[in-house]
């Protein structure tokens, strides 16, 4: 089938990529000119495991293409993808679709007869109503059909979620246009991926109330860490034990110094703006919402009184940045907070991030960059594992407590382990579990 797809971010890039991968013919478009040179050379922007590759392979193949604007829509293009940010509005009260929009009116100027539009980026509830508008106001000859197709993803495992999926929302009621996007997602569904076809209105809420689920799971283990802690016992330990009731699931329940990133934080506000504007109270959302950002905030006073209640002048070596492994997406991530509250109360800051420096060095100002992790510890006073990257869980901690001042790990992510620290000398503080 012949697909194109705007916006090439995290979600555009994998989703074109995976599209072409299945089989389809795929025009990726993204107004980021420089941009779009890069992925034409075969250079991904972003870093995601496989994606590099897997563009290549497209590039070469032919089933991929990269424009810097939507090419003319003829009556052969299949569907068009919207994929494009859905930041948080400028006011501070839910999505900004400033880019949906613009995008909707792009689209309706370069349509030829027909046309299935599918949104995939994250919108609030009548989104897809609206786009519907838009469009017919400029093409009211236009035989238009608007689908929202939520996407699932999560950075740093895309390819494989965007693949093997637990399921695949189409919101679209009409027949054809189901049709077409059964078609689309064929190669991936005849292998037992469930569909499930809803109208437009429930497929994007799912979306929203499927990040808000998993952001109250993960807040409600970091609560049970806070009174582990309290108790003197282990959270894995009580985490594994809930999670074998198959009703609840092991997965998100991994507690940490509160979840970040480009989506749970502005989705689950995005679903309380919605919520508003039905005038319903979304009461466990909200609280999730504060609790979670406490926990953020109280992360630096945790660090602070794991180093004797004074840092000033004191050196943190802070080893992982991104708001969670295998991505080197900064946005939103609790490091961010975490360094410029001890900042704040006179600390120097030292880092490192196997992928993420270089997003770091447009969002940390005052900041010593670390080549390795050996080189984040050395001279260090306390050690500061705030993403659980793979590297860090081998990391020789005899080795490291050569390196630092004071023999001193805050692990947020329970990375390291405890044991082999201690047997170095190290006091360590970990989140969920005794002393
Ligand atoms: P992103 O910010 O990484 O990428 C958005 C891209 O759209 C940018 O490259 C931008 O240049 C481009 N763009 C903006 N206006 C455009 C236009 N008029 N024409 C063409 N391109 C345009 O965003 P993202 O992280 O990929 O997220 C996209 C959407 O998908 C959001 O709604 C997000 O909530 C949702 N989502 C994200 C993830 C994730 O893991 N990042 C997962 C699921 C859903
Ligand atoms: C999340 C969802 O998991 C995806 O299904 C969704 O498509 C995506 O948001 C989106 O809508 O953009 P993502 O933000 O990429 O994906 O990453 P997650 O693995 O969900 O992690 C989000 C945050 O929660 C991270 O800070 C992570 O460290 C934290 N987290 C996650 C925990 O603290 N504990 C856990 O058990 C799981």
């Amino acid at each position: 089938m012949r697909l194109v797809v705007v916006g090439c971010g995290y979600v555009g890039l994998v989703s074109g990529a995976c599209l072409a991968e299945l089989g389809h013919d795929v025009v990726c478009v993204d107004t980021d000119a420089a941009r779009i040179e890069a992925l034409n050379a075969g250079a991904v922007p972003i870093f995601e495991p496989g994606l590099e590759q897997m563009v290549g392979r497209m590039l070469h193949a032919g089933r991929l293409s990269f424009a810097s604007a939507i090419p003319q829509l003829g009556n052969d293009i299949d569907a068009v993808f919207i994929a494009v940010g859905t930041p948080p509005s400028k006011n501070g009260f839910g999505a900004d679709l400033t880019y949906v929009y613009a995008v909707a009116r792009e689209i309706a100027d370069r349509a030829g007869q027909k046309l299935l539009v599918v949104t995939k980026s994250t919108v609030p509830v009548g989104t897809g109503d609206m786009i519907e508008r838009i469009i017919r106001e400029r093409r009211p000859d236009l035989d238009l059909h608007v689908a929202s197709n939520p996407e699932f993803l999560r950075e740093g495992s895309a390819l494989r979620d965007f693949m093997e999926p637990d399921r695949i929302v189409l919101g679209c009621n009409l027949a054809a246009p189901l049709k077409t996007l059964q078609a689309i997602y064929d190669p991936i569904t005849r292998f037992g991926v469930p569909i499930l076809a809803t109208d437009r209105k429930a497929a994007e809420l799912i979306k929203y109330a499927a990040n808000a689920f998993l952001a109250v799971k993960i807040t409600f283990i970091n609560e049970i860490a806070d009174l582990c802690e309290a108790i003197g016992t282990d959270v894995n330990d009580v985490a594994n034990g809930v999670g074998l009731d198959r009703r609840i699931g092991r997965a998100f329940l991994q507690a940490g110094p509160g979840y970040g990133g480009s989506c749970f934080p502005k989705d689950t506000a995005a679903l309380i703006a919605t919520a508003q504007d039905w005038a319903v109270n979304l009461r466990l959302v909200e609280t999730t919402i504060a609790t979670n950002e406490a926990r953020k905030r109280s992360m630096a006073r945790r660090v602070i009184s794991a180093m004797g209640g004074n840092v000033f002048g004191k050196t943190v070596a802070i080893l992982g940045l991104t708001f969670k492994p295998n991505t080197d997406d900064m946005r939103d991530a609790p490091s961010i907070g975490l360094v410029s509250a001890l900042q704040h109360a006179g600390a120097k800051i030292k880092v490192y991030d196997p992928e993420g420096m270089e997003h770091a060095r447009t969002m940390l100002a005052g900041v010593d960059y670390a080549i390795n992790a050996y080189d984040c510890a050395e001279h260090a006073d306390c050690i500061v594992v705030m993403t659980e990257w793979e590297e860090f869980a081998s990391l020789n901690a005899a080795q490291l407590a050569d390196l630092v001042r004071t023999r001193l790990v805050v692990d947020m992510r329970n990375a390291l382990d405890p044991e082999q620290l201690r047997a170095a000398g190290f006091t360590v503080s970990a989140i969920g579990r005794p002393a």
